[in-house]
């Protein structure tokens, strides 16, 4: 076989994600370019890797035999420069941490503060959802993660380490903002913002409220907790966010947290990697940072809490 490293790694690319578009994306090539090279690599091989049934595009079998290779070879490759990493010392190195999308506010706070003491290290950071985090760990594409409590049959070395309170908000002058101690059945009346599926606070409020034989309609979705926010400040609706997310707009007055009988609900944030993960220096001192200082970062504890 005459391929190379190069063919490889585009490969997994065009494999993982089944989109030339997105590999190209990624790797900062024209697609044309991406296209060259899989053609080269099926040349070498004698074997189409790729199908194209209507739209979409499918794995032969040799491509997914080929893929199992360039995922083993890309991990072996990223392993093996932590190693060095690791012999060159905490000066340096790449820090490659995954959040899902409500702790990226802590995790640029945290980062920023991190850098001060480690200048040298490069960060790769991926916000995504808990779904789409729970696949990058899966791949191992990711040292470190940050996220909601992970499911209790991975293979991970997780540690909690910072409580997150999901809370009710609503905009200033909505009719729920004066009452106390609203019951939870009122609730199912209002219109809710939710996120979209494959998020952790969704599906962490969907079960409570049906640990509680209630339903809450979420009539509009949307994929980022930041719309939200910002749907619920414009008056859109009600919405549940984590309470370490809205700090600004609290303090602006744009938003106000409901006083919901049996919330906040406590949550915590995890820091886990996949267990024999061999860390690079830069993630075992994030890691141990992160321990230390993570409520130095957040100007809401949740004693602190405000309600309107
Ligand atoms: P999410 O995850 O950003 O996917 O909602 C948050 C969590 O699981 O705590």
């Amino acid at each position: 076989m005459n391929i190379t490293l190069r063919q490889l790694q585009v490969f997994e690319k065009v494999a993982r994600r089944l989109s030339f578009t997105h590999a190209a994306q990624e790797l900062y090539l024209t697609q044309p370019a991406v296209s060259m090279q899989i053609k080269l690599l099926e040349d070498n091989l004698g074997l189409p890797l790729l199908e194209r049934l209507g739209k979409k595009l499918y794995l032969t079998e040799a491509g997914r035999e080929i893929y199992r290779l360039s995922r083993t070879i890309a991990s072996q490759l990223q392993e093996t420069e932590q190693v060095l990493e690791a012999i060159k010392g905490t000066e340096g190195g790449t820090l490659t941490i995954s959040v899902v999308s409500t702790v990226h506010y802590f995790a640029i706070r945290a980062l920023a503060n991190f850098c001060k003491s480690f200048p040298k290290v490069r960060i790769d950071l991926k916000v995504t959802n808990r779904q789409g985090l729970l696949r990058l760990l899966e791949e191992n594409a990711t040292d470190l993660a940050l996220m909601g409590k992970p499911p209790a049959d991975w293979d991970l070395i997780a540690e909690a380490f910072m409580d997150n309170p999901l809370v009710v908000i609503a905009p200033p002058g909505h009719t729920l903002c004066q009452q106390q101690e609203i019951p939870l059945a009122k609730l199912e009346k209002e219109t809710f913002l939710i996120r979209e599926q494959g998020s952790g606070t969704r599906g962490a409020v969907e079960s409570f409220f049906k640990r509680k034989g209630l339903s809450i309609s979420g009539s509009m979705e949307m994929n980022t907790n930041t719309a939200i926010i910002h749907g619920v400040a414009e008056g859109l609706g009600l919405g549940i966010v984590s309470l370490h997310t809205i700090q600004r707009e609290l303090d602006d007055g744009r938003l106000v947290i409901l006083n919901v009988d049996s919330f906040p609900l406590m949550r915590k944030w995890y820091l886990a990697h996949r267990s024999g993960k061999k860390l690079s220096h830069a993630a075992e001192a994030f890691k141990t940072f992160v321990k230390e200082h993570a409520w130095e970062f957040m100007d809401h504890a949740p004693e602190k809490t405000g309600r309107a």
